[in-house]
Parts: structure tokens; C-alpha cells; sequence
């Protein structure tokens, strides 16, 4: 057998003792974690945890494992949003296939869940936004799916919106661009399988009654078109507006979650015309910010959370103090004084069910729910503790994340 780990390869040694010379369907209960099936797949797909990290395990052909191992390995190095890859297992014993090893997203959340509970029943048209997000991130940088689907797309709260993720690339492609048709091409078949993923969820009796898959399915070509225009397309300007259009198109990129590469202005009598070579945003600026504030390592939204309640907690330091109070001071004391007290009161019971960052984001929207209610301040840990008592609980078991139950064992 031979093992292939991508660096820092830290995974290996655990995952080496795994038993690799069986079918991963005949591997023994106690090495598998029950992770719930999450959608329509092929091959056979397991997940298993070791040293506190969860992995998941595709069983596929050497030659598209290896592909995807490629793949992945490159998307994770440009900051595309994908899983992450860790290493594969060819040369198997019996002909065996080979196994493909990421690391289990944590947090993720499948399109059956997000459809068929209370949080997913008004969240439909933001899904199908989350997952235009992705295939134009993708097609922006080269990379054709050939296989957009629900069952291919795992999702994550990210400060009460949704961020996707790609989890399957074995149809996938790499080119340095690609042609507007095979980018048409992608699309038809995401149309396509979105729409049957939903009307298997309408048998099953788990979409909301409101919601029509062919409907939903076919919005997907007006989404997509309207975002790859917002990145891509040029624009003219009159000469005396120029300088701030063009401030405003770059802001407006920005907020969208892309980065500007090259700009170019071509100026005549008429006006200018813009140009701009839009980029996946590789770890936005807030989640940098926060991190070099902090240490914490959290998606964009969230960071952009956190990041505004620093600055209203170093606003009051100053205050209190009268004197300046540096960003970095202000970043740690916030950490050890408001975050973590709050991220450790989750009750035992409850840990896991949703990333710490977002259980913080929702205290602090609680907190605001209070306040409005009372008509004053409540402050942070008294909205932790009703949050606690009254709102995380109905977030259901099935989605905490696999390493929650792990350490708790
Ligand atoms: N790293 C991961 N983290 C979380 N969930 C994962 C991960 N890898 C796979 N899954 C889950 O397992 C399911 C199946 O994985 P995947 O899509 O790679 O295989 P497949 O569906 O058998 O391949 P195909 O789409 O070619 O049939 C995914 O839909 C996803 O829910
Ligand atoms: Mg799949």
C-alpha cells in the first residue's frame, strides 16, 4: 500500500493504523463515527475520527483520487472555499480502490437539513444565492465542476448568513479561464441536479410546502448571471464621476467577498472605462484582522462581528480609562473578558452544535432582542445565559459536529 499525506502531513501517524487493506464498508463500527447520511453519493463514504480531528473517507478509482487529491490540494492553496484534503491510500490489496481522506468540515450543514428545518424554510432563495457564490468563485478562477449539486455543496452558518463549501471534485477541471459556454455548460447541470435533489426532498416529504423545485432550480441561471456581471463586467464613466464610481465598484467587490487584482482605467474625452480583474477574496480582511487581533480563526462575517464588538469594547476602555487604549491591547483583553467567558459557559450538553463564533454572534443578537424588550442594556452574560437556556437548545442534536462528541467521549 502506499499512503500520500499533503504537509504539514501532522494527520498521518493516527490515520496509518486505520484498516486500509479492507473495504472501507467492512471496516469495524468501533474505528467509524456515525455521521448522519447527508445526500445523493455514489461511492461509499465513511468518517472516522483520530486525535481529535474528524476525517472523512471516499473509497473511488486511483486515477480520480488522485485527481481530487490534486485538485483540492490547489484549491486550499488559492483560498478557494473547499474541504480540505489530507492524503489518499492507493495501492490497495485485492484491487482494491482507493481511499480519499478530508477533513470533516466542521460545522457543515447538509442541504437536506438546512431545507427541511425551521431555519431552512425561509432560507431557500439564500441557499440557492450561497451556491451561486460558489460556482462563481470557481468559474472566476478557472475551475469547471461538472457536477453543482446540493449533494456536492456543504454549508455553514457564517454570522447568520450561509457560506458553501465544494466537497466533490472529481469531475472538476483546472484552466487558466474558461469559455462562457462550458461556464453555461456548469450551470445546466447544476439546474438540472438541483432540481431533482429537491423533488426527492418533496417525496420524502421534507420540503417546505411553499417551495417549488423546478421554480427554485430554475432561478439559478438570473442569480448567477446578475453576480458574474456585478464582478466581471466594464463599465463606463463621465469623467467628473470617475474617481468615485470607481471607489464604489471596488467597495461594492469587496462587500461581495472578492478581491480587486489589476485595475484598468482607459481614459478619452468621452469618459473612462473600467476594467477589473476580480479575484477570489483569499482569507478576507476581517477574518485577517481578527486574527492578528486575537488569534481566532473564524469565517468573514463572523470576523466582521467580532471585529465591531472589539472596537465598541475599546471605545468603553478608553473612556473609562481617558487615555488611548492600542488595538492589539483592546483585541486581548476582549478575548479573555467577553469572548471566552461566553464561549465557556456553553453548557456541556450543548457544545458543538454550532461554532463557537456563531453561538457569539447570536448572543450578541439576543442580547440586542432583550435590551429592545426592556428598553435598556442588558449586557452581554445575562443574554448569554437566557441565549443558553431559552435559544441554543432548540438547535438540533443531530447537528453538532462529529469532534464535540468525540472529546465528550
Ligand atoms: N470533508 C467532508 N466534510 C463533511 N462532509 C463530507 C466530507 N466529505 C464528504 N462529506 C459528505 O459525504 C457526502 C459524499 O461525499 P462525496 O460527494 O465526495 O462522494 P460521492 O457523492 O460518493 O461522489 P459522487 O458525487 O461522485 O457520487 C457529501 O455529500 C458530504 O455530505
Ligand atoms: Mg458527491
Amino acid at each position: 500500500m502506499r499512503y500520500l499525506f499533503r504537509p504539514p502531513a501532522a494527520d498521518a501517524a493516527g490515520l496509518l493504523a486505520l484498516p486500509w487493506h479492507q473495504p472501507l464498508e467492512k471496516w469495524d463500527d468501533s474505528v467509524l463515527l456515525d455521521v448522519p447520511s447527508r445526500g445523493i453519493s455514489r461511492h461509499v463514504v465513511r468518517f472516522t475520527a483520530s486525535e481529535g480531528s474528524v476525517y472523512a473517507l471516499k473509497e473511488i478509482a486511483e486515477p480520480l483520487a488522485r485527481h481530487e487529491y490534486a485538485l483540492l490540494g490547489t484549491f486550499e492553496e488559492e483560498g478557494l472555499p473547499a474541504v480540505s484534503v489530507v492524503g489518499i491510500c492507493v495501492d490497495r490489496p485485492d484491487g482494491l480502490d482507493a481511499v480519499l481522506v478530508t477533513r470533516y468540515l466542521e460545522y457543515s450543514m447538509s442541504y437536506r437539513y438546512l431545507f427541511s428545518s425551521r431555519r431552512g424554510a425561509d432560507s431557500a432563495e439564500r441557499l440557492m444565492d450561497t451556491m451561486v457564490q460558489l460556482l462563481v468563485r470557481l468559474h472566476l478562477a478557472g475551475v469547471y465542476w461538472g457536477d453543482c449539486s446540493l449533494s456536492n455543496t456543504l454549508f455553514r452558518l457564517d454570522a447568520g448568513s450561509f457560506a458553501a463549501y465544494l466537497v466533490d471534485a472529481e469531475t472538476a477541471e483546472r484552466h487558466p479561464t474558461i469559455s462562457a459556454g462550458k461556464r453555461a455548460y456548469d450551470l445546466d447541470l447544476a439546474r438540472e441536479r438541483v432540481g431533482a435533489e429537491l423533488m426527492d426532498l418533496q417525496a420524502g416529504g421534507l420540503l417546505p410546502s411553499g417551495i417549488d423545485p423546478i421554480d427554485v432550480a430554475d432561478s439559478l441561471a438570473g442569480r448567477y448571471e446578475a453576480l458574474w456581471d456585478e464582478v466581471t463586467r466594464e463599465e463606463i464613466f463621465r469623467p467628473e464621476e470617475q474617481r468615485y464610481r470607481v471607489a464604489e465598484r471596488l467597495q461594492r467587490l469587496n462587500d461581495l467577498g472578492f478581491d480587486v487584482g489589476e485595475v484598468e482605467l482607459v481614459t478619452s474625452a468621452e469618459g473612462a472605462r473600467l476594467r477589473v480583474d476580480t479575484r477570489v477574496a483569499e482569507p478576507g480582511q476581517n477574518r485577517r484582522e481578527l486574527f492578528r487581533l486575537t488569534g481566532l480563526e473564524v469565517q468573514e462575517n463572523q470576523a466582521r462581528r467580532l471585529l465591531n464588538d472589539i472596537r465598541t469594547f475599546r471605545a468603553w476602555l478608553e473612556q473609562r480609562s481617558g487615555r488611548p487604549v492600542p488595538d492589539t491591547v483592546a483585541g486581548h483583553r476582549w478575548l479573555a473578558e467577553v469572548y471566552r467567558p461566553v464561549v465557556d459557559a456553553i453548557p456541556a450538553g450543548l457544545v458543538g452544535r454550532l461554532e463557537p463564533a456563531e453561538v457569539f454572534h447570536e448572543v450578541l443578537e439576543h442580547r440586542w432582542f432583550l435590551s429592545e424588550q426592556v428598553g435598556r442594556d442588558v449586557g452581554t452574560t445575562a443574554a448569554a445565559r437566557s441565549y443558553f437556556e431559552t435559544v441554543l437548545p432548540g438547535t438540533p442534536e443531530e447537528l453538532t459536529t462529529p469532534s464535540a462528541i468525540t472529546e465528550r467521549r
